[in-house]
């Protein structure tokens, strides 16, 4: 009955209420504690959001798949950019021997194209999953981390899923290291893509957590409010690069 009632107030952006209704039904059930953190996440949006897309994200999701681009130059372009290694606002997020561009690479004029290649991937797999027409990118940056980088837990407010390219990582990678992707919810729908398929193969995970060890070209994309930190602990590569960019559905 307390699921009932707390789904009909989270599709109707009630979230105080669903605050309220999960820590009385937690006295009764644990399991209703999970979703407070996610009702705290949608709260601090502070905007209307629309039932279709409330429907779309409740049920935590991360795909995997492989996506050709010219790695080398993306990375070329990289090494390129103006302000490499001039601090910037996203220097101090507590983070460790990591380099982040500013965050509208989706607007800079060398990396627009790559933008647009990249949106137009995820749409050709996913949205028809999501039964979504279109997600757009809305924010792209690149992140150098040097040997030993460490980017704390943390999710992304703005948006409704983020994504991470990889450009370039170990192959041999020691075991604790990657993008760990943290099972607050208790049960995420992993969808990894089949090519000889041609289609998601999809697996729940119960345990706490995802450590995923990315290929080069591999793209991840999961819910924004998935809380998840990077450890690239004793990497052989002096610069591991990726490509995260956040997407919405509106
Ligand atoms: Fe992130």
């Amino acid at each position: 009955m307390f699921e009932k009632i707390i789904y009909f107030l989270y599709l109707n952006n009630l979230f105080r209420a669903c605050i309220f209704f999960s820590k009385f039904a937690s006295i009764f059930n644990k399991k209703y504690q999970r979703r407070i953190f996610f009702f705290n996440y949608l709260k601090k949006k502070r905007k209307k959001i629309k039932k279709k897309i409330l429907k779309i994200v409740y049920q935590p999701r991360i795909f995997i798949f492989n996506s050709k681009n010219n790695r080398k130059n993306i990375i070329q372009k990289i090494y390129n950019y103006e302000n490499l290694n001039l601090k910037n606002e996203f220097s101090y997020h507590g983070h460790k021997n990591v380099y982040q561009s500013e965050h509208n690479l989706n607007e800079n004029i060398k990396f627009k194209s790559i933008s647009k290649q990249l949106e137009k991937s995820v749409n050709k797999k996913i949205s028809k999953y999501l039964n979504f027409k279109k997600l757009s990118i809305v924010r792209m940056w690149f992140v150098i981390t040097k040997k030993s980088g460490f980017i704390k837990k943390h999710s992304h407010l703005n948006s409704d899923f983020s994504a991470v390219y990889y450009l370039k990582v170990d192959k041999n990678q020691s075991s604790s290291n990657g993008i760990k992707i943290y099972n607050d919810l208790g049960k995420i729908e992993i969808c990894e893509f089949n090519d000889k398929k041609n289609s998601f193969v999809v697996r729940d995970l119960r345990k706490k957590f995802l450590l995923f060890k990315p290929k080069n070209d591999d793209l991840v994309i999961f819910n924004s409010y998935i809380e998840h930190s990077v450890n690239n602990y004793g990497s052989k590569i002096i610069n591991r690069i990726s490509l995260p960019f956040d997407l919405t559905l509106d």
